[in-house]
């Protein structure tokens, strides 16, 4: 069985009830590939979840951009993997580079977290990337399987997880990685699954890049036979989005 292309839309802090009416809007008129072909995921902060999706079609699903790593009680501020579950939010996103970065979240914490919340039947998009100075000192492949040994140090199964590989270098930079770039890293991951969890979970696990994606360079990163799917920041917010939902047909090309 093939892997269906995935694309999440990462809205990041971003958005006033207008602005996201206009995305919901775009969204709800665009002409998208079938279900069959393309499993697409919104990302809206907190506090829109729950009108996004009710006023989105159903074909597009949506994602928290975090949630707190155990059960939730005194933690001012966060908010649980079991709210989502309440609110009928299907999916999360877990250990972006931002948070990594901004919020020192650690291998460790992001492992904990998305075991976690797949306890609780959400289902996870974990990012992994390296940043320039890794890149370059030659360390890439290194860093990005330690990022996903902490997650499966954690975990049984990887059916209900996404992994996205997102060099913190081509986040919001503009700067994206060449096809021939994300090409090898997805390759590597795979591998690393192969060798370290199973061919299975190597054949089946979705791997998606992130990383300025846009609708000029989603058709060659979505060519490439290791790249499932993109997850989008800044193109996920315009009308573009809908022309890298497209770009999962040519898997089917
Ligand atoms: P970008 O962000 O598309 O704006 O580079 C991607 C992401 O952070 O998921």
């Amino acid at each position: 069985m093939g892997r269906k292309f995935f694309v999440g839309g990462n809205w990041k802090c971003n958005g006033t009830t207008e602005d996201v009416k206009k995305i919901v809007s775009t969204l709800n008129a665009g002409e998208l590939p079938s279900t069959d072909i393309v499993e697409v995921v919104v990302s809206p902060p907190f506090v829109f979840l729950t009108s996004v999706k009710s006023e989105l079609r159903p074909e597009i699903q949506v994602a928290a951009q975090n949630c707190w790593v155990k059960k939730g009680g005194a933690f001012t501020g966060e908010v649980s993997a079991e709210m989502l579950v309440n609110l009928g939010v299907p999916w999360v996103i877990l250990g972006h580079s931002e948070r990594r970065a901004l919020l020192h979240e650690t291998n460790e914490f992001v492992g904990d977290k998305v075991a976690y919340a797949l306890s609780q039947g959400l289902k996870v998009i974990a990012c992994v990337g390296e940043t320039l100075e890794q890149r370059e000192a030659g360390t890439t492949m290194e860093v990005v399987a330690a990022q996903t040994k902490a997650i499966a140090d954690k975990i049984s199964s990887w059916d209900n997880v996404v992994l996205a590989y997102e060099p913190v270098w081509a986040i919001g930079t503009g700067k994206v990685a060449s096809p021939a770039q994300a090409q090898e890293v997805h390759a590597g991951l795979r591998k690393w699954f192969e060798e370290n969890i199973s061919a299975d979970v190597a054949a089946t696990t979705r791997i998606i890049y992130g990383g300025s994606v846009s609708g000029s360079n989603c058709k060659e990163l979505g060519g490439q036979p290791d790249v499932d799917g993109f997850l989008v920041g800044g193109a996920s917010l315009k009308p573009e989005f809908i022309d890298i939902i497209k770009a999962a047909e040519v898997k089917c090309a």
